[in-house]
């Protein structure tokens, strides 16, 4: 993993001292290496550019959201995609353009769709047929003069090799029209026979923290079929293919990924070598990575406190946030590497277990980790938690979660406060029984 120091030797992030971080905004705290989210956006766009070819990179915000993240993708000139009324309301609260949003979700309520309209989001994508029904009826009653853009989301039968629960393109899949049985014609049928559906595209998403080509060479040229086949049909042109997300990133040193470049190259060969409709153009092309753009750029700041050591077993140091922040180890026994913020680069004295403070026994964020010998009130910094650790973060034993900072050339910004205790109980009502 990538380690920054500074001159007395303390990890840095952002260029900003790990350990004048955590005094400055205390533990638990997430804080991202802006400069970092930049970079990855850059790359994606760069490598396109380079295969020469028309394509959109739209970051996944559901991997972390809070206004200033919006911002800076805003800055870089790439769109996002939301899942909820919630995120696309922070996104626009950030200024960012409805027009550079599409909308996801494979459960959008009426009230969403009606938001989604209201705020003029550059795309919905439809995900099955219970949303097309609403979405018709909504665009005929309330909105009768407006037409609006929409991809279809279709399950293109592709199994990712990744863990279980971050495989969405596989048959047996909650999300998108299913093309084998037929169900991804039927939608089409359904939006070509509707002017105020503008059908601008097919969507796909195989899954996550994918580590190989393959699925998404499968993926293209499953695409260009359909596309294809569609073409033929129904005389329908499809201008965009959306890939979706899923491009791994490298937790421990023992995951590989490969670089944007890669993933894109190969991709775009893809493409051209599949794309059958001789007559028609090259569709542009749209990507959704969450997990590529911030989860290397996020380092979470604890402060050690309690250990345990059972002889010849294991020895437990505590720190003072877990599961509550991070439930990426207990959900999905993600691995994560940890360093001493004082001395990252220091030699390693003890195997340790880091346990976090939440009552249960599988809060553990990494196990068996060697470390320099360690203090209570030592800062350890847990590397790469920047994709799904915030955005999955939980009140569990009505604990706040962590503040947020942005960290850039130097400079820490606060982006999401700390949740106090006032604010866990902000919601509560007293329970007051009638007649008494
Ligand atoms: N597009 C769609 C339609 C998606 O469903 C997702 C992720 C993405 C893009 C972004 O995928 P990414 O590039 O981040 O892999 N909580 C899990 C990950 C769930 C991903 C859900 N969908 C985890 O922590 O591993």
């Amino acid at each position: 993993m990538k380690i920054n120091v500074n001159e007395q030797g303390h990890l840095t992030i952002g260029g900003c001292d790990a350990l004048e971080l955590a005094q400055n905004y205390e533990t638990p705290l997430v804080v991202y290496d802006v400069a970092q989210i930049r970079q990855q956006l850059r790359s994606y766009q760069e490598a396109f550019k380079q295969q020469q070819i028309s394509a959109v990179v739209s970051y996944a915000s559901k991997a972390f959201c809070a206004k200033a993240i919006y911002q800076v993708v805003q800055q870089e000139g790439a769109h996002v995609d939301v899942v909820s009324a919630g995120e696309l309301a922070t996104a626009l609260a950030a200024g960012f353009d409805p027009q550079n949003i599409s909308y996801h979700g494979n459960n959008k309520s009426l009230a969403e769709l009606d938001f989604a309209i209201a705020q003029q989001v550059g795309v919905l994508v439809v995900d099955n047929f219970y949303e097309l029904t609403l979405l018709q009826s909504l665009l005929h009653y309330k909105y009768p003069r407006q037409t609006i853009q929409v991809m279809l989301r279709i399950t293109p039968g592709i199994s990712a090799h990744t863990h279980e629960y971050d495989q969405t393109g596989q048959i047996d899949s909650k999300f998108g029209f299913d093309v084998n049985s037929g169900q991804a014609e039927k939608a089409l049928q359904q939006v070509l026979q509707n002017p105020q559906l503008d059908l601008i595209g097919i969507h796909a998403h195989i899954g996550s923290q994918i580590m190989a080509v393959a699925g998404f060479e499968l993926l293209v040229a499953k695409l260009c079929q359909l596309a294809h086949a569609w073409q033929q049909k129904y005389h329908f042109e499809t201008k965009i293919l959306n890939l979706g997300g899923g491009f791994g990133i490298r937790y421990t040193d023992s995951d590989e990924p490969l670089t944007a470049q890669q993933f894109v190259e190969a991709i775009v060969q893809t493409l051209r070598k599949e794309w059958v409709n001789s007559d028609s153009e090259l569709p542009q092309v749209w990507i959704e990575p969450g997990r590529a753009i911030v989860g290397n750029a996020g380092v979470s700041l604890y402060t050690i406190g309690s250990k345990k050591t059972i002889p010849h077993v294991r020895t437990f140091l505590t720190v003072d946030g877990g599961m509550g922040d991070n439930i990426r180890p207990a959900l999905y026994q993600a691995q994560y590497e940890a360093v001493l913020a004082r001395a990252p680069l220091a030699a390693a004295e003890q195997t340790v277990t880091v346990a976090g403070r939440y009552c249960e026994s599988g809060d553990v964020l990494i196990s068996q980790q060697a470390l320099p010998a360690t203090q209570p009130g030592d800062i350890l910094a847990v590397l790469a938690t920047g994709a799904y650790g915030y955005s999955m973060a939980s009140n569990y034993n009505r604990i706040g979660r962590p503040a947020v900072v942005f960290a850039e050339e130097g400079q820490g910004q606060i982006v999401v406060a700390r949740e106090e205790i006032v604010d866990l109980m902000h919601l509560d009502q007293d329970y007051v029984k009638e007649n008494e």
